[in-house]
């Protein structure tokens, strides 16, 4: 093991060699002559003990020992001293020495107290290593989990994707108007100049909003005639199945109220919970205008696509009853009606499956 280092700081030429005397069959020892050459050499000499005059002329010892300390808190310094100064030395203790040495001392005693300070040294160095391993091990830890979450995050996302494709295998019209619907969310939540996070929470909201449709019959869903009521029950769920897929994924829970309330209406005549006004999240009474306005202006199994005249007819004679009459005309005042069908004939609604899973992917802060 190699040698430990001391440095004796001391303006008495005699008290240095008498020191280094005592110790240099033991220890590396280096001499300083005052506080400034000691200061100067503790970063050279990267010493384990510090013998340390408290009373010399260039800068007291106190002061050499608050600069000691700030530059390596783990070096052991022992205060030399006259029985004049032991308050002041006792002093020094609060402020981190390690202990005191009076003048005269003898021989023993100096090789005691800096055989002390040097195992007192080797203790604080080896915990601090301890230390360091603990905080490294936990720092290892925290990326595995963060690694680990980001994976789940991304299995969930497959799962959600898969549902959707599952979606769209049983309902052709479900997936591709959870698409559309997804294009006129963003490109209304733009019109209507809504924060990024906002259009962000849109857009997801807009492509899992029907995925409850996965638990309704197929021979309900592709009915080429106008529902009955007992259908009309069945296919009432879907909100309530959607909004329950998706609370139970904690990346997209959020979205389960907006989703849960796309077919609540103004008036209170709506689905599940028939909310009214502004009880209804505003997110869900925007999707409400832009899942109607797709719905009608797409062919379905039981009629053809409503012309645009009447789209915009209906969705006045909607105001203020089936949407927030603030949307319908914010609606009515964009182009949009146009454009959807424009970019529908044009092919332009269909995602590829990295662009679905990156929409599923966007953060959204609450
Ligand atoms: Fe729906």
């Amino acid at each position: 093991m190699a040698q430990k280092k001391v440095l004796v700081v001391d303006d008495e030429h005699g008290v240095r060699e008498s020191i280094r005397m005592l110790l240099k069959s033991a220890y590396d020892v280096t001499l300083a002559v005052n506080g400034a050459d000691a200061l100067a050499k503790l970063s050279e000499v990267k010493p384990d003990v510090v013998l340390l005059d408290l009373r010399m002329p260039d800068m007291s010892g106190i002061e050499v020992l608050q600069n000691i300390k700030a530059k390596d808190p783990l070096v052991e310094v022992i205060l030399v001293t006259a029985y004049a100064t032991v308050d002041t030395a006792r002093k020094a203790l609060r402020l981190g020495a390690f202990d005191y040495l009076t003048k005269p001392f003898n021989p023993l005693e100096l090789e005691g107290i800096v055989r002390r300070g040097i195992e007192r040294r080797v203790d604080a160095l080896r915990r601090s290593a301890t230390l360091e391993a603990i905080q490294h091990d936990y720092q290892s830890l925290r990326k595995e989990v963060e690694m680990a979450k980001h994976q789940m995050a991304t299995h969930v996302r497959d799962t959600i994707y898969a549902l959707l494709m599952s979606l769209e295998l049983r309902d052709a019209y479900s997936g591709q108007h959870s698409m559309a619907v997804l294009w006129l969310v963003d490109s209304f939540a733009q019109f209507l100049d809504l924060p990024l996070e906002e259009r962000t929470r849109l857009k997801r909201a807009a492509l899992v909003h029907d995925l409850g449709k996965i638990g309704i019959p197929e021979e309900v869903l592709n009915k080429p005639e106008p529902l009955n009521p007992a259908d009309q029950q069945v296919i009432c769920q879907h909100p309530i199945l959607s909004a329950e897929i998706i609370a139970s994924v904690e990346a997209l829970s959020d979205l389960a109220p907006i989703v849960r309330a796309h077919h609540e209406q103004w008036d209170g005549l709506g689905y599940p919970d028939r909310l009214q006004g502004e009880e209804i999240p505003r997110m869900a009474q925007i999707l409400a205008v832009c899942d109607t306005v797709h719905a009608m202006g797409s062919d379905r199994c039981y009629r053809p696509r409503m012309p645009e005249p009447f789209i915009r007819s209906e969705l006045l004679s909607q105001r203020g009853r089936q949407f927030n009459p603030e949307y319908v005309d914010a609606m009515l005042a964009s182009n949009l009606i146009t454009e959807i069908q424009r970019a529908e004939d044009a092919g332009k609604m269909v995602l590829t499956s990295q662009q679905i899973r990156q929409v599923l992917d966007a953060p959204v802060s609450v």
